[in-house]
């Protein structure tokens, strides 16, 4: 080929078909999983009941798809491969109120251009099954019952550069594995069974809608989770969230549906993090699976080669919706939860302006169980009988530091403080995180995260996602400080950690490796480091922050007062959650009535 160099610049001409499909491949089939999706779902457009699919080499080799659908008829088998030509949809309005999971007429075409295709099919009154060639063009007579067989060999082997970037088998197999789970959670009435060598991988019978999703969900999914159902003119969300207790590190239980298409929407995800708000911390993600249907002219899927996302006419209007339906769902749980933990302490002034005018003891009265006086009795006490003398005149003195001196440490979880205005009460796990995060962006800015080599690698186990993961992460790794390599087909071995970390690291390194692993995975590769580095951050800081219920000594407290002082929003930890608050005579004054 003529290479195009500057000075030599090619004619404009039209491409070749076949490089056509091979770009246009490019955008749709990116691995063995993403070839399922296409032909898994022409068998559920086609109407199939049950859909047997066969691997052979992870996918790479060899898969084949069989259903019990309508069929196509042997004058139209060409046609099933050209570009551009589909059964599905004729106009624009057609594609406006697309009902089908296909439209593009795309996938086969583009399939064909990277592999080996043929396929049979056979219609109810056809008199035998037919089966075309795509290489050669040839139709054939077949064997078959009605329904249709696409079988596909060989992925990529006319573009070897594009094999490079597939994984290791047991990784394709993964993503078929999950690409399959995905479309069945949004089909309990169909049958699916994928066979991998031969092996029986997965096996799900026709069925209800909830035993399938029980199926696809951790196991204990089974035991805590909630109907969702809400509807409103032109809209409608139903399915199961779970409880907090079956939150996971990794955000791969959770399935979100619109109009029974599978999609990863940010809004839509946002709404359903946000409904776990106030019953669900830091990193752990929810599992989910929800259907959303709305009017089709309100959602438009064709804006991504794969439908993998929609755009939503009103999304927040979508946003809202989704956020109170699951907060509804979810809202019963949470009131049971709140007898044994209490709510989040906040400003403390505002608490005390919430609750009216001092003395008035209705509104006393009206507070929900566990009201503020509740919550602070305790430090109160404490604080009477904790004298600390040299600590109370050092604070009062003019050139105190504003967060003052630590008196003792609550529950394993707080610092108590005296300073010039009173009481300053410090959640020391959220103010650490902070105080990490902010020195990791400088190092990460400056480009250099002091890095620790561990004196003996801590090996453990990961699935084959993550081990993939790691190579095709390498780079943003290395940025951050970690050292992280294959140490097997499924194991994993840290190396290195973050300088800062190293302490942490020592405790949960797999943790903070696999968390890390899941953002890399949910944020996607390569823009990372420019997009979500204060996420990814985020995370590191979170597993480098001082742990509660570990004991500090005085000045171990003092200093991380001194450190908060000397951090850019220290008072905001990187949840969104306030990292100390100010208690002031005042505040104090008015929780006990005392008129000053
Ligand atoms: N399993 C099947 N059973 C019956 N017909 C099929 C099957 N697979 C494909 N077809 C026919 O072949 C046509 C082309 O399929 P292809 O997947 O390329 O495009 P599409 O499904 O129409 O659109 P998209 O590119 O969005 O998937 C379909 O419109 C359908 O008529
Ligand atoms: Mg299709």
């Amino acid at each position: 080929m003529p290479s195009a160099a500057a000075s030599s610049r090619l004619p404009i001409r039209p491409l070749p078909d076949l490089l056509i499909s091979q770009i246009a491949a490019g955008e749709v089939i990116e691995r063995p999983a993403s070839v399922l999706k296409e032909l898994v779902e022409n068998a559920l457009d086609a109407g199939a009941g049950r859909i047997e699919i066969r691997l052979e080499g992870g996918g790479i080799r060899r898969i084949v798809v069989t259903d019990d659908g309508g069929g196509i008829e042997r004058e139209q088998l060409p046609l099933a491969l050209a570009r551009h030509a589909t059964s599905k949809i004729a106009s624009l309005a057609d594609l406006e109120a697309v009902g089908t999971l296909g439209f593009r007429g795309e996938a086969l075409a583009s399939i064909a251009a990277v592999a080996a295709v043929s396929i049979a099919s056979r219609t109810a009154d056809a008199v035998s099954a037919f089966r075309l060639d795509a290489d050669s063009g040839e139709v054939a007579p077949a064997a078959m019952a009605r329904g249709t067989r696409v079988e596909v060999a060989d992925l990529f082997f006319r573009t070897p550069a594009r094999r490079k970037f597939l994984r290791a088998e047991a990784t394709e197999l993964a993503h078929c594995v999950t690409q399959v789970q995905r479309i069945a959670a949004a089909h309990p009435a169909v049958e699916f069974n994928l066979w991998h060598e031969g092996k029986a991988v997965l096996r799900l019978a026709a069925g209800q809608a909830r035993a399938r999703v029980l199926q696809l969900m951790p196991e204990s999914f089974a035991e805590a989770h909630r109907a969702v159902a809400a509807r409103a003119p032109g809209i409608e969300l139903a399915g199961w969230a779970g409880l907090p207790s079956v939150a996971r590190s990794r955000a791969d239980a959770q399935y979100f549906y619109v109009n029974g298409r599978y999609v990863r929407d940010k809004v839509l995800s946002h709404a359903v993090r946000a409904a776990y708000a106030d019953v669900l911390h830091g990193a752990a993600q929810p599992a989910y699976c929800l259907y959303l249907s709305i009017d089709p002219s309100r959602v438009d899927v064709n804006v991504h080669p794969t439908k993998i996302e929609v755009r939503l006419r009103d999304s927040s209007a979508v946003h809202q919706f989704v956020l109170h339906a699951v907060q509804a769902a979810l809202a019963e749980s949470a009131r049971a939860a709140a007898g044994e933990s209490a709510a989040p302490l906040t400003r403390l002034a505002d608490l005390a302006a919430a609750r009216g005018p001092a003395g008035d003891r209705r509104a006393f009265a009206a507070q929900p169980p566990l009201a503020i006086e509740q919550q602070v009795a305790p430090y109160l006490a404490l604080l009477a009988d904790t004298g600390a003398p040299a600590a109370a005149a050092a604070a009062a003195s003019a050139d105190a530091p504003p967060l003052g001196y630590a008196i003792a440490q609550l529950a394993g979880i707080y610092v108590l403080a005296r300073n010039r205005d009173g009481l300053v009460i410090v959640d020391m796990h959220a103010a650490h995180e902070r105080i990490v995060y902010e020195k990791l962006k400088r190092q990460l800015d400056a480009r250099a995260i002091p890095q620790q080599r561990l004196l003996i690698p801590q090996v453990f186990a990961a699935d084959p996602l993550d081990v993939a993961g790691t190579e095709e992460h390498a780079p943003t790794l290395a940025a951050i400080g970690l050292d992280l390599a294959p140490a097997g087909p499924s194991q994993l071995a840290l190396r290195a950690v973050p300088a800062l970390l190293a302490e942490g690291a020592a405790q949960d390194g797999p943790r903070l490796a696999r968390d890390v692993l899941r953002d890399l995975r949910d944020y996607g590769g390569s823009r990372v480091l420019t997009e979500h580095r204060n996420e990814l951050l985020a995370t590191l800081a979170c597993h480098g922050a001082v742990r509660a219920n570990r004991r500090l000594a005085a000045d171990e407290m003092n200093a991380l007062l001194r450190e908060m002082e000397a951090t850019e929003r220290a008072d905001q930890c990187n949840h969104g959650r306030p990292t100390w608050v100010q208690l002031t005579l005042a505040d104090l004054d008015r929780l006990f009535m005392r008129g000053r």
